[in-house]
């Protein structure tokens, strides 16, 4: 049975890095500082405010690479072929499948790579895994990581 971790979340302002990097994120802060969902880049899905789903890359960590280890951990999803603004927006996000550990690279340039490599890797995942087959949600408390299962 696939299993899925869900977060309900709303919208943070980050540091805008991402924007510079060419791949903006929605910033959600995780409740559940050391729990069951671990660091990492995870290919899955976003459904926003108005029902609709768009899927994304999703990144569970810290930021080793612009903070060290002891960087506030949060969950940013990059929405894929999307443009648009969602701070304040409620979202719900399905990690469906792990493709990483978080990284700390040396440079932009490698950040980039990887994420172009995620994104890729993302959208293949969301294409065998449609927003139709995701299993149900009910209101949970923003920022708590639930476990569920179709
Ligand atoms: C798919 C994805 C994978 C990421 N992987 C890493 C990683 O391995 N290491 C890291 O330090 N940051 C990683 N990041 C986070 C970026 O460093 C972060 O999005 C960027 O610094 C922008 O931060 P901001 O939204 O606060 O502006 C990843 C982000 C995404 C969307």
């Amino acid at each position: 049975m696939p299993e899925y971790f869900v977060v309900r979340g709303t919208v943070e302002s980050g540091d805008k890095r991402g924007r510079e990097l060419g791949f903006p994120t929605a910033n959600i802060a995780l409740r559940d500082q050391d729990g069951s969902l671990g660091d990492g880049v995870w290919a899955g899905w976003v459904r926003r405010a108005d029902g609709t789903h768009v899927p994304a890359a999703v990144s569970v960590g810290r930021r080793p690479t612009y903070y060290g280890a002891d960087g506030y951990r949060l969950l940013e999803a990059h929405l894929l072929e999307f443009t648009g603004d969602l701070y304040g927006e409620t979202l719900v996000v399905w990690l469906g499948s792990h493709l990483r550990d978080q990284e700390k690279y040396s440079s932009a340039e490698d950040l980039i790579t990887a994420l172009k490599n995620d994104i890729a890797t993302a959208t293949q995942w969301t294409l065998a895994h449609p927003a139709t087959s995701l299993p149900p949600v009910d209101e949970s408390p923003l920022g708590e990581v639930r476990r569920l299962t179709t």
